[in-house]
C-alpha cells in the first residue's frame, strides 16, 4: 500500500492529533531499508547517513537489518554509539578539536578533509588509521546546493594533492587506510560513480607503490529518489554489480545511503486554515518552512495530497506556509478539490532531510512525530520541541 492510502486508512486517528506532526509508515520504511540493504551489502558494507533522519526509533528499526551508521558531527557520532551501531564512520569538513577526541572514545572511524585536519588528528589520535576524503572533480549533475564533489565545493582533498596527503599522513605516523568520496545527492545515474570510483581505484594502486596500503573505498551516499511519483529512483541493483565487478576483491567498497532508506516512509501532515482567491489561489496551512524547509531551500517539488476527500470544485493553488517570507511555501499550483478549513493535507516523501532541518524560527516548536505501526497503532516517537520563553 502507498503511504498516501496508509495515511487515509487512519485518518480518524491522525484528524486527532495536533498538527503539524512527521508520521513514519514502519511497514514502507522496512521495506526500503531491506531493499537497500539487500542490494548493496552483496557489493560492500552499508552505512546509513544519520543526518537524513535520527530519530532513535527510526534508528533502532534501521540498525536491525545490520547496517553500521555514517555521522557528520559529534552528537551524531555519540547518538550513533548509544543506539549500538556496529561500525561508525565520521565525515565532515569542519570537525571540532573536541569532536575528533570524543570519536575516539566512540571508536569511530574519521574520514578527513585536509591537511591541517590530518595533523591535528595526528596529534589527537597517534597511529590511528583514517580514511581520507577526495574531491574527485566530478559533477554529479544535481541541485547545486547539494553538488559536493566538483572543484567549486569545499569538500575532500583536490584530486592534485590526493596522493601527496595520503602520503603525508603516512609521515605523520596515522595509517590511512580508506579513500573517501561523497559526490553529491539526489543523484539518478550510474556513470558518476563509476568515473569517481575508477579514479579512486587508480589512486589506490599508485599510493600501494608509495607504501600506503589502502584498504576500502568509501563511495558515498547520494542514491536519489523521484519526489513527483513514488516509482522513479536510483537503480541500486545494476549498481551494485557493475561497483563490486571494479573493485574486484582488491578493495572493500562502502556505503553511505541516507534519503534513499527514510524519504518514502515519511509524511508531514498539516491541516488547511485559510482559503483566499484572487488573481492567484493559496491554501494557507499550518505547516512552515521551519518545519519542512526543502521546498523553499530546493525548490523541491514534493506531491502535496489530500487526506479528506471532497468533492467540491476543481482548483489550483499555492499551498503556503503561516511564515512571514515568500519562501515559505510547500508547493506551487496544486491542482485539488477545494479543501475546507481544518482539512488534513499530507507532504510525501518527507522522511528524509525533513524532521532534521526543522528549526523554532519564529519562535515556532519543531513538530512531533509518530509512528504508523505494521499492526495500525500511531505511536508518538518524539514531542514537538518548543523554544524557551
Ligand atoms: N555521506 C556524506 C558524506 C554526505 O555528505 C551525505 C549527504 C550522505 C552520505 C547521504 O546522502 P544521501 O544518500 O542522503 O543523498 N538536505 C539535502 C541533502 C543534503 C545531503 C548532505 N550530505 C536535501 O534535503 O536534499
Amino acid at each position: 500500500m502507498s503511504l498516501k492510502n496508509e495515511l487515509k486508512a487512519h485518518i480518524k486517528e491522525l484528524s486527532e492529533l495536533e498538527t503539524p506532526f512527521y508520521v513514519y509508515s514502519e511497514k514502507i520504511l522496512k521495506q526500503y531499508a531491506k531493499k537497500t540493504f539487500e542490494t548493496l551489502s552483496p557489493a560492500g558494507e552499508v552505512f546509513y547517513a544519520l543526518k537524513a533522519n535520527a530519530n532513535p526509533r527510526i534508528l533502532e528499526i534501521i540498525r536491525s537489518f545490520g547496517f553500521g551508521a555514517d555521522c557528520v558531527s559529534g552528537n551524531e557520532v555519540k547518538l550513533a554509539r548509544k543506539m549500538n551501531f556496529r561500525r561508525i564512520l565520521f565525515s565532515g569538513v569542519g570537525k571540532t578539536e573536541k569532536e575528533i577526541r570524543e570519536a575516539k572514545n566512540s571508536n569511530a572511524e574519521i574520514n578527513a578533509e585536509s591537511l591541517e585536519e590530518i595533523e591535528l588528528i595526528s596529534e589527537l589520535i597517534p597511529k590511528s588509521e583514517i580514511g581520507i576524503r577526495i574531491n574527485p572533480g566530478i559533477d554529479a549533475h544535481t541541485h547545486r546546493y547539494i553538488t559536493t564533489g566538483t572543484e567549486e565545493n569545499k569538500f575532500g582533498i583536490p584530486l592534485a594533492r590526493s596522493e601527496d596527503a595520503f602520503v603525508f599522513a603516512k609521515k605523520t605516523g596515522l595509517e590511512p587506510v580508506r579513500i573517501h568520496f561523497h559526490l553529491g545527492s539526489q543523484i539518478f545515474g550510474q556513470s558518476a560513480f563509476l568515473e569517481a570510483l575508477e579514479i579512486a581505484i587508480n589512486l589506490a594502486d599508485e599510493l600501494s607503490e608509495k607504501g600506503v596500503k589502502i584498504r576500502e573505498i568509501d563511495m558515498g551516499g547520494g542514491f536519489g529518489i523521484s519526489y513527483e511519483n513514488d516509482k522513479s529512483e536510483f537503480l541500486l541493483s545494476g549498481f551494485a554489480s557493475e561497483v563490486k565487478n571494479l573493485a574486484s576483491e582488491k578493495y572493500v567498497l562502502l556505503f553511505e545511503p541516507g534519503r534513499f532508506v527514510v524519504a518514502r516512509s515519511g509524511a508531514i501532515i498539516t491541516r488547511v486554515l485559510y482559503r483566499k482567491s484572487g488573481s492567484k489561489n493559496f491554501i494557507v496551512t499550518d505547516c512552515g518552512m521551519n518545519d519542512f524547509i526543502r521546498p523553499a531551500l530546493y525548490g523541491a517539488k514534493h506531491r502535496v495530497v489530500q487526506l479528506s476527500e471532497r468533492s467540491g470544485r476543481r482548483t489550483v493553488a499555492d499551498v503556503v506556509g503561516p511564515i512571514c517570507e515568500s519562501a515559505d511555501f510547500l508547493a506551487k499550483n496544486v491542482e485539488m478539490n477545494l479543501p475546507e478549513r481544518g482539512d488534513l493535507l499530507a507532504v510525501l516523501d518527507a522522511g528524509a532531510y525533513g524532521y532534521t532541518m526543522a528549526s523554532n524560527y519564529n519562535l515556532r516548536c519543531k513538530p512531533a512525530e509518530y509512528l504508523l505501526k505494521e499492526d495500525g497503532e500511531i505511536v508518538k516517537i518524539r514531542e514537538k520541541i518548543c523554544p524557551e520563553i
